[in-house]
C-alpha cells in the first residue's frame, strides 16, 4: 500500500523523485524517503508525515543527482517512523518496496542466524538483508535470486550504493510500470502511470514476476525466467494535466466536475443509440455464452461494491438473470458452489484490491469465467480476468472514488443491455430508449453543479451533527450507503445507509429532534413509498433532506431540499450520487478536512 519511484536520466533526479512520489502519494502517505547518488555513495533521507516534510528535508541540501529511488509509506509492518520509512539499507544495497513480504519472520530468523542485525521493524528490511546476502557482484541475479524466496507481493527498486550505474526492478501481484523516453535518455519506474506521465506516455506495463534494469543505456525488460524480452510500449493517452488539480481546489472536486465529461468517455464507441447497439468488443468471447449462463456473482468493495449493487438491480431487470453481490473479503470465506454457467464479475477502479484479486481467483479456480471492471489499464485485476471492460474515467486521485463509481454504473448498465439483447429478453427499441436517456445525463449533471450553492450551504448547516442517517429505495438504495461512505470516510462523521423499508426495524429508535436524515427519492415507481418515509422521520423530530426530481411537490416541513433533474427511475442513481459527493466534499471541507487524503485512508488497498 505504498508508492515507489526510481529515476534515471539527464534531468535532476530529486525534482522528478519528488513529482513522481507527489502523484502516488494518494497510495500512502505516513512517511517518505528518497536515496540519492552523494558523492562515492548514496544518501538516504526520510521523513515521518506527508511529503512536503520530506520536500523541506530535501530543500535544505544541495544534491545534484542523475539517478535515485523513492518511496512514499503506508504502514503495514511497524508504526510509521523515520526508521521504519523506505529507502531501507543492507551494505550497499539501498531499496523500496510495495507490497508484503508474508514470511519476513522466517527469513529475518535465517538471517540474524548468519550475522545481519536487524533495526526497523519492516517486512522490507529483510529483502535488503537478503539480496545483500546473496550478492555477488550482479544487482540483476541477486535481486532474482532473492524474489525467489520470497512469500508474498512486491514491487522493488534497487540500487547499488557503491556503482550507482542501474536501478533493479521487479514485481510481484503489485503494479509497477516503467516510463521510457528513449529520446531525451530519461527512464523512471513507477506504482503507477500518472507518476511518470511528466516524463513520457510511453510506457512499459512490467508483467507480473517479471523484472528490469534502468540504466544510462536504457531500459532492459526481463520474464520471470530471467530472459531478456523485447519491450512492448504502450502509448498512454493522458496528459500531465489530466492528473493534475486543473485549477480546482482539490483532486475531488475536480474528479466530481468531471463527470459529465468521463461518463461520455465511458460510452466512447461502445453504442450507436438510435440504433439501440452495443458494442463491448470485450465480451466476444462471452457471446456464445450469453444464452448459457444460470447466474452471475458481482464481487467488489467499497464504492465499487455500491455500483455493483446497481448493477445487480440492472442485469435482474434487463437479462432476467438471478445476480448476488458480495463483499470482496466475505466472498474468500464462502463455500458458493461456482461453474462455467456463472459468471462473476470484479470491480476495481484501481485493479489491486487484493480482497478483489484474491476473489477473481478463487472464481477462476471454482470454474467460473471471470469479466472485470477497471478503470486503471494494465493493472492486476485488469489483467487475470477472462474479460476486461475499461471505464475509461481517467486517473482518480482523490482517496473518496466518485468518477470511477458512475462509470462502473454506465459500464453495468451497458452490460446489463448487451446481456439481455444477447439473452433475447430485450430488443433494440427498448435499448435505444435507454441509451438516448443515459446521453441526457450529463447535462442533468451540468445543472446539479449549478445548484453546488445550494447544497453547499445545506451542507454547512449540518456539520456538527455527530451522526447522519442515509435513506433510500430500490435503484437509490445502494446510493444511500454511497452516500454514508462519502460522508464519514471524508468528514469524519459517522453515518448510515438503510433502505427506508427498513426504518420501522430498528433505525428509527435513533431518530430524535433534529437529526439529519438525507432521503433520496427521486420521481419513479417507490417515490410515493419513501416520501412515506420521509413523513415517519419528520414525525421523530429528525431534520429531513431531501433530493427529490425537479418538479416534484415536497412532503411538508421538510427542513431542506436539493432538486435534481427527472430523468428516467434506473439512472436517477447517476445524479442522486452526484449529489451525495458534493455534500461529502463540502461537509468535509466546512470540517477543515484534507479531502483528498482523508485520515487511516489509502487510495488502493493492496493488502487483506
Ligand atoms: C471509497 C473508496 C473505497 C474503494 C474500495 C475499492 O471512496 O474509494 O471504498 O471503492 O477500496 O477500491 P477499488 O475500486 O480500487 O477496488
Amino acid at each position: 500500500m505504498c508508492g515507489i519511484v526510481g529515476y534515471f536520466g539527464k534531468k535532476d533526479a530529486v525534482k522528478a523523485l519528488l513529482d513522481g512520489l507527489s502523484r502516488l502519494e494518494y497510495r500512502g502517505y505516513d512517511s517518505a524517503g528518497v536515496a540519492i547518488p552523494d558523492g562515492d555513495s548514496v544518501s538516504i533521507i526520510r521523513t515521518v508525515g506527508k511529503l512536503e516534510n520530506l520536500k523541506a528535508a530535501l530543500s535544505t541540501k544541495n544534491i545534484k543527482a542523475n539517478m535515485g529511488i523513492g518511496h512514499t509509506r503506508w504502514a503495514t509492518h511497524g508504526r510509521p517512523s523515520e526508521i521504519n520509512a523506505h529507502p531501507h539499507r543492507s551494505g550497499s544495497i539501498v531499496l523500496v518496496h510495495n507490497g508484503i513480504v508474508e514470511n519476513y519472520i522466517e527469513l529475518k530468523e535465517s538471517l540474524e542466524e548468519s550475522g545481519y542485525s536487524f533495526i526497523s521493524d519492516t517486512d522490507t528490511e529483510v529483502l535488503a538483508h537478503l539480496i545483500r546476502s546473496l550478492y555477488r557482484g550482479d544487482l540483476f541475479s541477486a535481486l532474482r535470486d532473492a524474489v525467489s524466496k520470497v512469500r508474498g507481493s512486491y514491487a522493488i527498486a534497487v540500487i547499488d550504493a557503491d556503482k550507482r550505474d542501474r536501478i533493479v526492478v521487479t514485481r510481484r501481484d503489485v503494479p509497477l510500470v516503467l516510463g521510457v523516453d528513449d529520446i531525451n535518455g530519461e527512464y523512471i519506474a513507477a506504482s503507477d502511470i500518472p507518476a511518470a506521465l511528466n516524463i513520457t506516455r510511453d510506457f512499459i506495463m512490467l508483467e507480473d514476476g517479471g523484472f528490469a534494469q534502468i540504466s544510462a543505456d536504457g531500459v532492459t525488460e526481463y520474464n520471470p525466467a530471467g530472459e531478456i524480452i523485447q519491450k512492448k510500449i504502450t502509448h498512454i493517452d493522458w496528459d500531465p494535466v489530466m492528473a493534475e488539480k486543473d485549477g480546482y481546489p482539490d483532486f475531488m472536486l475536480k474528479e466530481i466536475n468531471e463527470q459529465p465529461r468521463t461518463l461520455m468517455d465511458t460510452l466512447r464507441g461502445k453504442i450507436i443509440p438510435d440504433e439501440g447497439k452495443i458494442y463491448l468488443g470485450e465480451l466476444e468471447g462471452l457471446k456464445s455464452k450469453a444464452g448459457e449462463l444460470e447466474r452471475i456473482v458481482i464481487v467488489a468493495c467499497g464504492t465499487s461494491l455500491h455500483s455493483g449493487m446497481i448493477g445487480k438491480l440492472y442485469i435482474e431487470s434487463y437479462a432476467i438473470l438471478p445476480v448476488e453481490v458480495d463483499i470482496a473479503s466475505e466472498f474468500l470465506q464462502r463455500s458458493l458452489p461456482l461453474s462455467d454457467k456463472v459468471l462473476v464479475i470484479c470491480i476495481s477502479q484501481s485493479g489491486e484490491t487484493a480482497d478483489t484479486k484474491q476473489a477473481l481467483r478463487l472464481a477462476k479456480k471454482r470454474g467460473a469465467k471471470v469479466a472485470a471492471i477497471c478503470n486503471v489499464l494494465g493493472s492486476a485485476i485488469a489483467s487475470e480476468a477472462d474479460y476486461c471492460i475499461y471505464t475509461h474515467a481517467g486517473p482518480e486521485i482523490s482517496v473518496a472514488s466518485t468518477k470511477a463509481f458512475t462509470s462502473q454504473t454506465i459500464v453495468l448498465l451497458l452490460f446489463s443491455l448487451w446481456l439481455g439483447e444477447q439473452r433475447d429478453v430485450l430488443g433494440k427499441k427498448a435499448i435505444s430508449e435507454i441509451l438516448n436517456d443515459l446521453l441526457h445525463i450529463p447535462d442533468k449533471l451540468k445543472a446539479i453543479f449549478a445548484d453546488q450553492e445550494n447544497i453547499k450551504s445545506i451542507a454547512l448547516k449540518y456539520i456538527h451533527a455527530p451522526s447522519f442517517l442515509f435513506i433510500a429505495r430500490h435503484y437509490n438504495y445502494p446510493i444511500a450507503f454511497e452516500g454514508a461512505l462519502k460522508l464519514k470516510e471524508i468528514s469524519y462523521i459517522h453515518a448510515e445507509g438503510y433502505c427506508s423499508g427498513e426504518l420501522k426495524h430498528g433505525p428509527i429508535a435513533l431518530l430524535s429532534d433534529n437529526f439529519p436524515v438525507m432521503v433520496y427519492a427521486p420521481a419513479g415507481t417507490v417515490k410515493d413509498k419513501v416520501f412515506s418515509a420521509i413523513e415517519e422521520v419528520q414525525a421523530r423530530g429528525a431534520s429531513v433532506i431531501a433530493v427529490i426530481s425537479e418538479d416534484a411537490i415536497p412532503p411538508s416541513q421538510c427542513s431542506d431540499i436539493i432538486r435534481i433533474p427527472e430523468t428516467r427511475e434506473e439512472l436517477s442513481v447517476l445524479l442522486t450520487v452526484v449529489v451525495s459527493q458534493l455534500f461529502a466534499y463540502y461537509a468535509a471541507k466546512g470540517l477543515n478536512r484534507d479531502v483528498d487524503k482523508p485520515r487511516n485512508l489509502a487510495k488502493s488497498v493492496t493488502v487483506e
